[in-house]
């Protein structure tokens, strides 16, 4: 089902000629375009430090975005007519960029007006100040920050304070592009649309959860940025804590724009800290060595040399979280994510407990398992009779729904759908600052045991599950990661 056309807007983004916007904003632009979502007045301007002519841009996109993207020629010269760029030197002495930008929008004040901002998050600040004094800041204006937001809650707290400035919140979409995952918002539909989940959906049915995001990809030429990220900053903080407070949030009163966010922040605010020695039992983190043609992380190529830093940063981590409030007491949320994994997967598992008392043989307790990627779908493993006439032989088999079988529509990219409610003014699938800073307060002591721990991330070769210590953390409970044949 195709959403309204959006009011015409202009959308300018920072860091437009970037990766991101090369990858991921610009082909869900065109796929809004050729699906009627896009106002036909509504243009994209690139703000970069580029030198480039609006024809420069054009014909950049075209190079590198069509081979991306349906073709087809009419939408595809209508969209490239929509583009423009202008360079910006945000922070820098000279302010004729920002003229040109003045002139552009000048008579358009009743157009929406988004400013993206694909850009580092200590240009956040100086860009919405540059921004307001140049008068570009209408009631109309929305801005949208990428992850990630800061480094830990103070440095979010200092973006916070300076974006908040210049933006009311109702006008900041912090963007987490897991939230705009199909699945992700089918969990919702599957919890609060079905009645027979919710009575079991607790601790008293349920044993554990597990939250994976797996990639196979290593990180080269990001070790600028990783290396001073890491798992826990990159994935964990904002991608995983989201998937997090969906699978145990309370029923929300509304499908509104506050009411699901009151409940997530909730959650957040109910995870137990890990604090101090904790952070040994409960937290694993990993850095993957070289096998085979798959270089270490050391030696990926990058444009920064290997320093201190590179060592201790985790390229993989495993935590065991627990949310303290009467439905999930007693139930651990593992949570694992690693670069150079067997896999690219994400997924919740929710694993049932076993029966009260079985009277067959071999019987496992069920599994519901909602993939995220590669192919998005909803299983629920269930026990059921092997046929045959002998002894009664149990089988776990799944009960299977697959988004790309069942529904012959396409599965947008989730930055499809954040991007069109950015430009509907929806800020239900964004972060709201409380949930930024809850989330953040509960990784803070976190990275603090690390980067006071005087070890290094335990090694796990490329193309492995992650480290020994990954299995453990299950493993001394009796449970065990849910893996499956890739
Ligand atoms: C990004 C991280 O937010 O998410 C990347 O910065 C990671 O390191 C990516 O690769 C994973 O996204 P997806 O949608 O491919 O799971």
């Amino acid at each position: 089902m195709s959403s309204p056309t959006s009011h015409t807007a202009d959308l300018v983004v920072f860091g437009g000629t970037g990766d991101l916007s090369m990858r991921k904003l610009l082909p869900a632009l065109f796929h809004s375009d050729l699906e009627g979502r896009l106002a036909p007045e509504t243009r994209i301007v690139a703000m970069s430090r580029g030198g480039l002519t609006d024809a420069d841009f054009r014909g950049k996109v075209d190079a590198e975005v069509r081979a991306a993207v349906p073709d087809d020629g009419v939408a595809w010269q209508r969209f490239l007519g929509r583009l423009h760029h202008v360079s910006v030197d945000v922070g820098g002495e000279d302010k004729s960029g920002w003229s040109t930008v003045v002139r552009m929008l000048a008579g358009h004040e009743d157009r929406d007006r988004v400013f993206y901002l694909a850009s580092p998050p200590m240009t956040f600040g100086p860009f919405c100040r540059e921004l307001q004094e140049a008068g570009l800041v209408t009631p109309r204006s929305r801005v949208v920050l990428e992850k990630p937001l800061g480094r830990d809650l103070v440095s979010a707290q200092r973006i916070n304070d300076e974006v908040g400035e210049i933006f009311d919140e109702r006008q900041i979409f912090r963007i987490d592009h897991y939230l705009g995952k199909e699945t992700v918002q089918n969990l919702l539909v599957l919890r609060f649309a079905n009645a027979f989940l919710e009575p079991i959906w607790n601790s008293l049915w349920i044993d554990h959860v597990q939250i994976t995001a797996a990639e196979t990809v290593g990180t080269p030429g990001r070790r600028g940025y990783y290396d001073h990220a890491g798992a826990l900053r990159d994935m964990v903080q904002n991608h995983l804590l989201q998937l997090l407070t969906l699978v145990a949030m309370e029923p929300p009163a509304r499908n509104d724009r506050e009411s699901i966010r009151d409940e997530k922040v909730k959650v957040l605010q109910s995870l137990r800290p890990i604090v101090g020695s904790e952070v040994d039992r409960f937290t694993v983190r990993g850095q993957y060595t070289g096998e085979g043609d798959m270089p270490s992380y050391l030696d990926e190529p990058a444009s920064t040399p290997t320093t201190e830093a590179s060592r201790r940063v985790e390229t993989f981590t495993a935590i065991r979280a627990e949310v303290k409030n009467w439905r999930w007491a007693g139930v651990p949320f593992y949570l694992r994510t690693g670069k150079r994994m067997p896999y690219r997967r994400s997924e919740i598992v929710i694993q049932f407990k076993d029966v009260p008392h079985s009277i067959f043989p071999g019987g496992t307790p069920n599994r519901l398992v909602l993939r995220l990627q590669p192919e998005e779908g909803i299983e629920l493993h269930i026990m059921a009779k092997e046929p045959g006439a002998g002894e009664t032989m149990l089988k776990p088999v799944p009960l299977s729904l697959s988004f790309g079988k069942t529904f012959t529509a396409r599965v947008p990219e989730a930055y499809e759908r954040l991007l069109t409610d950015v430009l509907a003014g929806n800020p239900t699938l964004f972060m709201r600052r409380d949930e930024v800073e809850a989330a953040w307060r509960w990784i803070d002591p976190i990275l603090a045991a690390w980067e006071s721990s005087a070890e290094l991330p335990e090694p796990y070769p490329a193309g492995t599950t992650g480290p020994a210590g990954a299995h453990e953390l299950l493993g001394r409970s009796g449970r065990a990661w849910h893996e499956e044949e890739a």
